[in-house]
């Protein structure tokens, strides 16, 4: 099982980053975690602050072996379309993940452009979220219509 993780703009500062709303876990150590508790899981970890390079490593997907994407896409969730359409070209189940709880936070957060092309959106589990999505993803149906 080939499994991107891609990570957003400010994603890097995680550690950083209002430790109130984000935790003080760094993105390294959520993705050593991610690595440890799934061995059998090949990961490719990402982590970009522009659009453009987050598009192109959605579209690398189509040609490179990979069975599904776990995308937080931070603040490009709320709006950019450019991110949206790459996903929606996917033939592989992509999953939405958000550290904080969009839904109780400032209202432009709450709308997410990219959860309608995505299997699903985990919000609100903090850095859990990531691996709650790989689980998601190891017992995705493939065939599975919504
Ligand atoms: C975030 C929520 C977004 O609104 C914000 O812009 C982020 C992080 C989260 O993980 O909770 O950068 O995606």
């Amino acid at each position: 099982m080939n499994i991107l993780i891609i990570n957003g703009p400010n994603l890097n500062m995680l550690g950083l980053r209002e430790p109130h709303i984000y935790g003080t876990q760094t993105l390294d150590d959520i993705n050593n975690e991610l690595t440890a508790k799934y061995p059998n899981v090949n990961f490719t970890f990402f982590q970009s602050n522009h659009e453009g390079a987050i598009v192109d490593a959605l579209q690398s997907t189509v040609r490179k072996d990979f069975d599904g994407v776990v995308l937080n896409g931070a603040a490009f969730t709320h709006y950019s379309y450019a991110i949206r359409d790459a996903i929606a070209i996917l033939m592989i189940p992509v999953v939405e993940v958000h550290i904080s709880n969009i839904h109780l936070r400032e209202e432009f957060r709450r709308h997410s452009v990219t959860a309608p092309v995505c299997v699903a959106q985990l919000s609100g589990f903090g850095s859990d979220g990531y691996s709650l999505a790989v689980n998601m993803l190891l017992s995705y149906d493939k065939k599975k219509t919504v």
